[in-house]
């Protein structure tokens, strides 16, 4: 039997190479070196003929790049856990296995909304930039005053991992309360949190810090438009580190200019890596380059699951966290 061929899209740790070669000692790895997105074309030739193909969220894993495929290719495995760039159905249809790597990023990506949410409230960036131009004079009792974190509410759309290691950090480390949006109820949110599950205009209207959590799909594009940025408190704080098109970042820049809710933290564009027009000048934005899971520990673990899936699969075993 010819040795697998594994196509891996871009640049990974080290480590995960390692540990794909080490876990199928025959395969033939190719890629993996370049550290930029491919293009369609480049993916398409790169993938032909491949058994598996290690992808990540920016490489479009479409029907007709699928169908172009198999039946020689038995699994997608994507360095990440949202999948909105995989179709899964085709994928499912053609007998391909997908999977993804949850669980290992909750944390990292938590502790990236926190900090969004802490900055944005106590003008960090700003103030930063503030110093650095030379705007420092000296200590003032109007000066850069933000909003008081301790004892607010917190609105979370969204009741997965992520959402729930926020609110607990919140909950336990501010005392805040919690207000939750979610297609269904999850009894331990009220039970260990106290949060009380809302429809979503009641928590925008009563959230102090709205911190989006939802997956990417047809029901959640622009679920934060021009008419639920009206809903949200003057002095409310937006943090999306969730998928960029939940949010109508034109409507949000509008929304921020106009100062109609106090600022917004970012870690991900509905156009990445554009950013929405007027968005980079908006004082009351703090925006990061997608780096919810870039720790070390996470980018680790997101390789392990990964490779491993593609071991599974290529041994002839159930892969886990398998979507297709
Ligand atoms: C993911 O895995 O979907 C994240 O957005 C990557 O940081």
């Amino acid at each position: 039997m010819a040795a697998p061929r594994i196509f891996v899209t871009r640049a990974i740790p080290e480590a995960s190479l390692a540990r794909l070669a080490r876990e199928l000692p025959d395969a033939r790895i190719e890629g993996g070196t370049e550290d930029r997105v491919l293009s369609h074309a480049e993916l398409r030739a790169g993938a032909r003929g491949a058994d598996a193909l290690l992808c990540t969220l920016a490489d479009r894993i479409d029907r007709e790049l699928l169908e172009s495929l198999t039946p020689q290719l038995r699994i997608v495995s994507t360095f990440a856990v949202g999948y909105e760039n995989i179709d899964v159905v085709a994928a499912r249809q053609l007998g391909v296995r997908v999977t993804h790597t949850p669980g290992v990023l909750t944390e990292a990506t938590a502790e990236i909304a926190v900090a969004l949410l802490l900055a944005c409230a106590r003008r960090v960036v700003e103030g930063d930039r503030l110093l650095r131009e030379g705007g420092f004079v000296g200590w003032s009792p109007l000066a850069m005053r933000g909003h008081a974190v301790y004892g607010k509410t917190l609105g979370i759309v969204g009741a997965g991992r992520i959402g729930w290691r926020v609110a607990r950090t919140l909950k336990r480390g501010f005392e805040c309360d919690v207000l939750v949006h979610s297609r269904r109820a999850h009894p331990d949110w009220e039970r260990e949190l106290g949060a009380r599950f809302v429809p979503l205009a009641e928590l925008l209207e009563r959230a102090d810090f709205v911190s989006l959590h939802c997956p990417s799909s047809p029901e959640t594009h622009h679920l934060i438009d021009a008419a639920a940025l009206a809903r949200m408190k003057p002095t409310a704080v937006l943090v999306n580190t969730s998928r960029g098109n939940v949010v109508d970042e034109a409507a949000l820049v509008a929304a921020l200019q106009s100062n109609q809710i106090a600022a917004a933290g970012l870690d991900v564009y509905e156009r990445e890596p554009a950013l929405a027009p007027g968005l980079a000048r908006c004082e009351n934005a703090v925006l990061l380059p997608h780096v919810g899971s870039a720790t070390y520990e996470a980018r680790e673990g997101m390789g392990r699951l990964a490779v491993d899936a593609i071991a599974a699969v290529l041994s002839g075993r159930e892969p886990e966290h398998a979507l297709a």
